[in-house]
């Protein structure tokens, strides 16, 4: 027999719109897990969302014969930019399987392996950065990982130079991304009716989006009247067919795949590398173990490519990071039919559920009494490789999981072991306590950090 799913009270006209913070949902989604256990229901302005918590229900729904990725309300907002892009794409929407197919050997760890050097580049920008400002510099890393991530994922993917560090302010693609992301979020919990009379916000929604696919276009323009001779993301998406049906991608799906590795690809390796280096900050004796195996594996000469995998703390710190803080902390699916969630919660097919990573990552029937504690070594000698299925699962699951797994792998281990080997890192306000930010992803909120070079004496 079927129990109902649990529900907070309601408000007329709003449902439960009020149970979830406007600026930071997921402080909401944390608070109610905590309140009603593995699972409970929403009413967000009329649309049902059924929210999973505990590992053993987000194992259950991570299972594509039975559920499938709903693009969520969120991301409908986004897809007025990217369309059927790769990461907004309806599950059955072809480009997105001919896309899929073309990109995947593009992005696989052998590939991202060539872009090292590209990616080299940006991390020394970072470094010189914080090297130049010295050690009274009040840095903010959410900002500057946030700088280094774009221009990373814009150089390897269309050879493409932001040069985020050259100005003061955010370069304009960056900013206008920024606000049309920020936008897209409170568009998605915003009722119709209110949206309707702010046509200031949807103007500069407009304006946003169109000066966004004006750079893409001309991008893509430009590479077809100057080819280059590089692998990158770009060329793949021209040049290549796809195995299955011979087909290419029309230059719309071109242009929006562009745009979708920016989004994608560097608020969620941004807000990682800031809560990493939130926890080892944190963690004064981890950073040491951190410091000490990277200038054992080099030597004291810069990282090579080579090096990467004889870095094993640093993977148990990234692994433990994301454990603790996936920075997209929920994704949306649906079943496929009608089914009975741990034996006992009826879902109709088609309702859209919230598997949420943040607490489903934190489950003590998995991890243990200290679940809510950083502690990297959980993930050292076999023991990740021997966590039940899906209890680790930042970067979503099945077909549509991130793509771009390798590529933020990589990307984070140079930049975070460059800074461990040349920086000493400290909270600016000693008594910093961790509060998140939220926008499509989450960030620590308000943490300042100083960096001081370990090769200066005092
Ligand atoms: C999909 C997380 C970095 C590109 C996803 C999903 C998650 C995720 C959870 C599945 C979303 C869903 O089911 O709705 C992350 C995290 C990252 C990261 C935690 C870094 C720490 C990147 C990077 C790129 C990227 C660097 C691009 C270079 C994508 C794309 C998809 C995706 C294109 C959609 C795949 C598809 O549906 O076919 N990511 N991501 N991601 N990610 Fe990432």
């Amino acid at each position: 027999m079927s129990v109902p799913i649990p529900q907070p009270p309601r408000i007329p006209f709003i449902g439960n719109v009020a149970s979830l913070d406007r600026e930071v949902p997921i402080n909401g989604f944390i608070l109610l897990a905590k309140q009603y256990g593995e699972i409970y229901k929403l009413d967000l302005l009329g649309r049902t969302v059924i929210s999973v918590n505990s590992y053993a229900l987000a194992n259950e729904v991570s299972n594509e014969s039975k559920f499938k990725k709903v693009v969520g309300a969120a991301l409908v907002q986004v897809r007025h930019l990217v369309g059927d892009g790769l990461f907004t794409a309806y599950n059955d929407e072809p480009n997105w399987a001919i896309a899929h197919r073309l990109l995947m050997p593009a992005f696989n760890t052998m590939s991202v392996r060539d872009m090292f050097e590209d990616m080299r580049d940006l991390c020394d920008q970072l470094l010189l950065k914080w090297e130049r400002f010295g050690p009274e510099n009040i840095i903010d890393p959410a900002d500057d990982y946030t700088r280094v991530a774009l221009d990373t994922i814009a150089l390897c993917s269309m050879s493409y130079r932001l040069n985020s560090f050259y100005t003061n302010d955010q370069p304009k693609f960056a900013e206008a991304m920024t606000d049309f992301l920020k936008e897209c979020f409170l568009r998605a919990s915003r009722p119709s009716i209110v949206q309707a009379m702010m046509p200031g916000a949807t103007a500069k929604f407009e304006e946003d989006k169109k000066f966004m696919t004006s750079v893409a276009e001309r991008i893509l323009n430009e590479r077809r009247e100057n080819p280059i001779d590089k692998k990158d993301l770009l060329n793949t998406m021209l040049l290549s067919k796809d195995p299955k049906t011979g087909q290419g991608l029309p230059d719309e799906a071109i242009i929006n795949n562009l745009l979708t590795f920016l989004i994608a690809g560097h608020e969620t390796s941004s807000g990682m590398m800031s809560f990493m280096t939130y926890y080892l900050i944190k963690n004064p004796e981890t950073w040491r173990k951190l410091q000490n195996e990277v200038d054992e594996v080099t030597g004291g000469e810069p990282l090579q490519v080579q090096d990467l995998s004889k870095l094993n703390y640093l993977q148990a710190v990234m692994r433990e990071t994301l454990r603790l803080a996936p920075t997209a902390p929920s994704r949306a699916v649906s079943p496929v039919e009608d089914v009975v969630l741990g034996g006992k919660y009826a879902v109709k097919a088609g309702a859209p559920i919230m598997m949420q990573a943040w607490t489903a990552q934190r489950d003590i029937a998995v991890w243990g009494d200290d679940a809510n504690e950083f502690r990297p070594e959980r993930m050292l000698d076999g023991k990740f490789e021997a966590l039940p299925p899906n209890a680790w699962q930042p970067f979503g699951f099945g077909t549509r999981a991130c793509i771009g797994r390798p590529f933020a792998w990589q990307e984070v281990q140079l930049i975070i072991a460059s800074v461990a080997q040349k920086f000493d890192l400290f909270f600016d306000d000693p008594s910093y306590t961790l509060e998140l930010q939220m926008g499509l992803t989450v960030k620590p909120k308000n943490l300042r950090i100083r960096a001081k070079r370990r090769d200066v004496s005092p």
